[in-house]
């Protein structure tokens, strides 16, 4: 019919006007992500002229179902022959909605709060809004006094496995380790968030995940270290490019050890500089960053024996001074593992009071993604949950009570390996030199 030409083809024109819009794009939690990639022309063509038309013609009904909407007079008393009947008019006012302004995965939508309310009852919303309007996700942000912002996402950017070669290095100690759900590269810099933490059932993507981290810094001038104690099943695949790689406690202690006493040099050095970290120290002087990443974090702290619980003890203290030291001192650790709660010791607790950057992969019980996210993101925990068995590499990371969605590139085990292999002796650590003989465990 000729009308519904001419609106499709005023929906089309509109499009266009907004995709030159860049100052529309809402500024999400990015952790320092670069744009990249563009949105899919279905979503510009057909999802969003479709949240176009929907969002406004639902807005009272959800606003009334929801409870959004305030009374559009004051609670009112009359006399109905010889009774007083209070109550409150039925038809409410709905909050002030803005344009659905197109991003290039969703749109976000502007609300102006009525005195008195508050982004909590927005926030609690956010599920039923996903419903309402057909999208895949909402997130509730208030970027001024008395305003909401209603970010949607029309479908799953992080649907889609990727996988692509390591990228050109923003800057030392940053990587690019997959996709964010606005469509972005999801970026990590450990010189802003020194250590981390990454948690996740089984098969649910954390060595992945360390492989497409140590691929990138790999390529760095860092110095990598690594403490796998099942066996060095997972970094075993990158031991050419690892400095040192400990595969049972004994090592992993021989080396720890040997982290603390580089730490103490460094900051004797930092001390007669003058310098309040190492990055205020002149180039030449500087020493070269390290990297310990730990796999199956828990096997650390496993005990069978009397004698190996005096071993976990010291190993848990060591780790706890390399995350208590390291962050100024250059060394930055991550550690992954199932799960990392108080009941592997009480070391577990306080080292993961240091780990300020959190990566939650699909969990198979409420407390682990309460205890990777409950302190930093709470509303980030359901959102864990919710990661599915067949969405391997997604993840939630909360970094500074922000969170987001994201999916890590896919870096096979023949990538990591080769990898390897590329880029051996990038980097040598004289520190390791002093770790006493026959710990084996030098490149
Ligand atoms: N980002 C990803 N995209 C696609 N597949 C992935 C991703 N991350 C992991 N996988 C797949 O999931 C499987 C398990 O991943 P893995 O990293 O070994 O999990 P975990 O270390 O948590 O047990 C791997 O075989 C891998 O192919
Ligand atoms: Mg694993």
């Amino acid at each position: 019919m000729p009308w519904e030409l001419t609106i499709w083809i005023l929906s089309v024109l509109l499009c266009m006007v907004l995709l030159t819009q860049r100052w529309w794009e809402p500024k999400l939690a990015k952790q320092g992500a670069r744009l990249g990639g563009g949105g899919s022309w279905r979503w510009y063509l057909l999802g969003y002229p479709v949240a176009l038309v929907r969002v406004p013609l639902t807005w009272r009904k959800v606003c009334r179902v929801l409870d959004l909407d305030i009374p559009r007079r004051p609670r009112y008393s009359m006399m109905n022959r010889d009774t007083m009947v209070a109550g409150t008019a039925v038809r409410g006012l709905p909050p002030r909605l803005g344009l659905p302004r197109v991003t290039r995965f969703g749109f976000v939508v502007r609300v102006h709060l009525h005195p008195g309310q508050t982004p909590a009852a927005f926030i609690a919303a956010s599920d039923a809004l996903v419903h309402a309007w057909r999208v895949h996700q909402v997130r509730v942000t208030s970027p001024r006094r008395g305003m909401v912002d209603v970010v949607a996402t029309g479908y799953d950017p992080l649907a889609r496995v990727e996988s692509w070669p390591t990228l050109p290095t923003p800057r030392l100690l940053a990587a690019t380790l997959g996709k964010a759900d606005d469509g972005s590269y999801w970026t990590v810099d450990l010189r802003t968030s020194p250590h981390w933490l990454v948690t996740g059932a089984t098969q649910s993507g954390k060595s992945t995940l360390l492989a497409a981290w140590l691929t990138e810094l790999g390529s760095q001038r860092v110095i990598l270290v690594g403490i796998d104690l099942k066996g060095g099943m997972e970094l075993g695949l990158y031991e050419a490019r690892l400095a040192a790689l400990a595969t049972d406690r004994e090592e992993a202690r021989r080396l720890l050890t040997a982290l603390v006493t580089e730490l103490m040099g460094r900051m004797a050095t930092c001390r007669a500089a003058g310098a309040r970290s190492i990055w205020d120290l002149p180039e030449g002087a500087r020493p070269d960053p390290v990297v310990l990443v730990v796999d199956e974090v828990a096997e650390l702290f496993l005990v069978g024996s009397l004698a190996g619980r005096k071993e976990v003890v010291e190993c848990a203290t060591l780790l706890l001074r390399v995350a208590q030291l390291g962050a100024a001192l250059g060394v930055h650790m991550i550690l992954a593992g199932q799960r990392f709660g108080s009941d592997l010791g009480p070391g577990a607790t306080a080292i993961r009071a240091q780990l300020g950057g959190r990566i939650c992969h699909r969990v198979n019980d409420e407390q682990t993604a309460v205890m990777t996210l409950g302190d930093l993101a709470p509303d980030a925990v359901t959102v864990a949950q919710s990661i599915t068995e067949d969405e391997k590499g997604v993840a939630v990371t909360a970094l500074d009570g922000q969170w987001m969605r994201v999916r890590s590139r896919l870096v096979t085990p023949d990538e990591l390996r080769t990898h390897a292999n590329l880029t051996t002796h990038h980097v040598t650590a004289p520190f390791l030199d002093r770790i006493p003989d026959g710990s084996g465990d030098r490149d």
